[in-house]
């Protein structure tokens, strides 16, 4: 399952796309307003900061089908042929989405919250479908038997759309997601340090550190093969 970062802050981008094997960015307009200034400017910088292969997933701002349609073009010819417009899952997101699928654009369809708008935003020619898994669970939902149900859906119709799950407040919900055989979640930095964070990984590294010096000093393996 591919990991994608769920944050327009820059600083964690750098470091995520610098260490962890991410796939690209998600942003929706409220990650887009907690960064403030100029979000055209910021946005190219996201660009740069992954390269042109990475994804980056915008959302639309308008409401109205032509004016969504207009937008989301605008939003490639910017940010670049690996960019997938986020459309909200409402009657207008649908049309759009039908419309810019067939024009070959890569519609991510968001705010997911049951399996029949999974399926709806599949027929449309969706890319991805974006369920939102926490604020299934803060509604007394099951997110996971939600993406699970998505997925058993897109296996038997063999759709091409793919789910990227979103709206994680917790590392176990991926591992979760991920057993679904789901394409790919995105995640916020705090989600993606909970991957790797291990108290018993940090002694036995400490461990290894303090055995080898104990016995040959301050000398690395690497000094000792040239
Ligand atoms: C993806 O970008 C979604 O918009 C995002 O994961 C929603 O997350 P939230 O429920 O934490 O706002």
């Amino acid at each position: 399952m591919k990991l994608v970062l769920d944050t327009a802050n820059l600083e964690d981008i750098r470091y995520f796309n610098t260490y962890y094997p991410i796939a690209g960015v998600t942003t929706n307009p409220t990650i887009l307003s907690r960064e403030g200034g100029d979000v055209v400017a910021h946005l190219k910088e996201i660009r740069k900061i992954i390269g042109d292969e990475k994804e980056l997933h915008i959302q639309v701002t308008e409401t109205d089908y032509d004016a969504m349609v207009k937008e989301a073009k605008t939003i490639v010819k910017v940010f670049g042929k690996n960019t997938f417009v986020k459309i909200p899952v409402t009657d207008v997101g649908l049309r759009a989405t039908k419309t810019l699928s067939d024009e070959g654009y890569k519609i991510t369809v968001t705010a997911v919250l049951s399996a029949g708008q999974a399926l709806l935003a599949s027929n449309a020619g969706a890319k991805y479908v974006a369920p939102y898994v926490s604020r299934l669970e803060n509604i007394c939902e099951n997110g996971i038997e939600t993406v699970a149900e998505i997925q058993q859906l897109f296996d038997v119709s063999g759709t091409e759309t793919e789910i990227l799950a979103a709206s994680f407040k917790n590392a176990r919900d991926v591992l979760e997601v991920a057993l679904t055989g789901a394409g790919a979640a995105t995640v916020s930095a705090e989600v993606m340090k909970k991957l790797i964070s291990h108290t018993t990984t940090d002694t036995s590294i400490a461990g290894f550190a303090a055995d080898w010096e104990k016995a040959f000093g301050k000398q690395t393996l690497g000094s000792m093969l040239k």
